[in-house]
């Protein structure tokens, strides 16, 4: 079957008022939302970064997932749809479902990216790797994915209506405090009382590990980060060079969160052909490009339980390192 694709998220014109809102700032407040940085190229970039020995996050979660893959599902008594929000390539993945697919007869499965390409590719890999797996792909935003994701489970007969929502990656400490619990009461209220949220998270640990993590000395983050201005060249006709900006990520020890961003090495000004404006940089001026928060047990119980949901079980790694958090939806 076809991905769904929503209308809304190939329009250029919001990256254009994104980008005039972001750079117009002054003050060194510049800023451009962190879902720009997932472009084709960027998406790419960033399954490299995943492979790279100085980010633990995703070997991490792949490991808390192999070894506790059977015990989540012991606590789904019924049959459940699964449904993923940013699946990507949806390689952590494969390791529920294959277990999944151990307990259930079939198996559907919604994943929901912004990137059309990546969805394409890898609804049609898992439909070939597992016979008894239907995959319906939707391509939009979180918010407009999980309502399709509800029509899709509606109009299908044999769907089971009890949910099973996958939200990892940590991709939840690229929110705001107040954004992520926004974000999850609106996912909870998508939600049916007893319907399951696996979220995986990010733990508070020494800044070296943080740090490098973010710095990979083959510099696939740093290549991700500039992207974001080749692609501002690519979609609005800019003329930014990737040289005359470096990558800097640090812990920000007060918010306990990674900042990303670009620093401008000089001052100068650069024309946006399809925007019709100029931007202006000081030197040392920075473009924040992400904020990657970093989490303690108590902080993501309080975001969980302010959303309507309740923990069911933490499964951590034995480092300490990172958290895949079962949760229910509450009445
Ligand atoms: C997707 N997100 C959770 C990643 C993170 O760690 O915040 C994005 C990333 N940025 C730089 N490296 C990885």
């Amino acid at each position: 079957m076809q991905p769904f694709i929503s209308r809304d998220i190939s329009l250029i014109e919001h990256f254009a008022r994104d980008i005039i809102d972001g750079l117009s700032k002054e003050n060194n407040k510049k800023w451009i939302k962190p879902r720009y940085l997932y472009d084709e190229l960027g998406s790419s970039l960033f399954e490299r970064i995943c492979e790279q020995p100085e980010y633990y996050p995703f070997r991490t979660e792949t490991g808390i997932l192999k070894r506790y893959g059977q015990r989540i599902f012991k606590f789904m008594d019924d049959d459940v749809s699964v449904v993923e929000l940013g699946s990507g390539n949806s390689v952590k993945t494969r390791i529920l479902l294959s277990s999944l697919l151990e307990k259930q007869k079939h198996v559907f499965y919604l994943p929901i990216d912004v990137s059309q390409e990546i969805l394409l590719r890898t609804t049609h890999d898992l439909n070939r790797e597992f016979t008894r797996l239907n995959t319906f792909g939707i391509a939009a935003d979180y918010s407009e994915g999980i309502r399709e994701a509800c029509n899709i489970s509606a109009k299908n007969g044999t769907m089971p209506e009890r949910k099973f929502v996958l939200f990892l990656g940590s991709t939840i400490g690229n929110f705001e405090y107040q954004e992520a619990i926004e974000f999850l009461t609106s996912l909870r209220a998508s939600m049916r009382e007893g319907d399951f949220l696996l979220l995986g998270f990010d733990l508070q640990k020494d800044v070296k590990l943080l740090e490098d993590a973010y710095n990979d000395r083959l510099g696939f983050t740093a290549a991700f980060n500039l992207n974001l201005l080749s692609r501002i060249n690519r979609e609005l006709g800019g003329e930014f060079r990737e040289t005359d900006f470096r990558h800097l990520a640090f812990y920000n020890t007060e918010y306990h969160r990674i900042e990303m961003n670009l620093i401008s090495k000089t001052t100068h000004e650069v024309h946006v052909n399809r925007l019709g404006r100029s931007f202006s940089f000081l030197k040392n001026e920075r473009i924040h490009t992400e904020n990657s928060y970093k989490f303690t047990l108590e902080k993501m119980k309080d975001i969980v339980e302010r959303s309507g949901f309740q923990i069911a079980e933490n499964f951590l790694d034995h480092n300490n390192l990172y958290c895949v958090g079962l949760m229910f939806a509450n009445h």
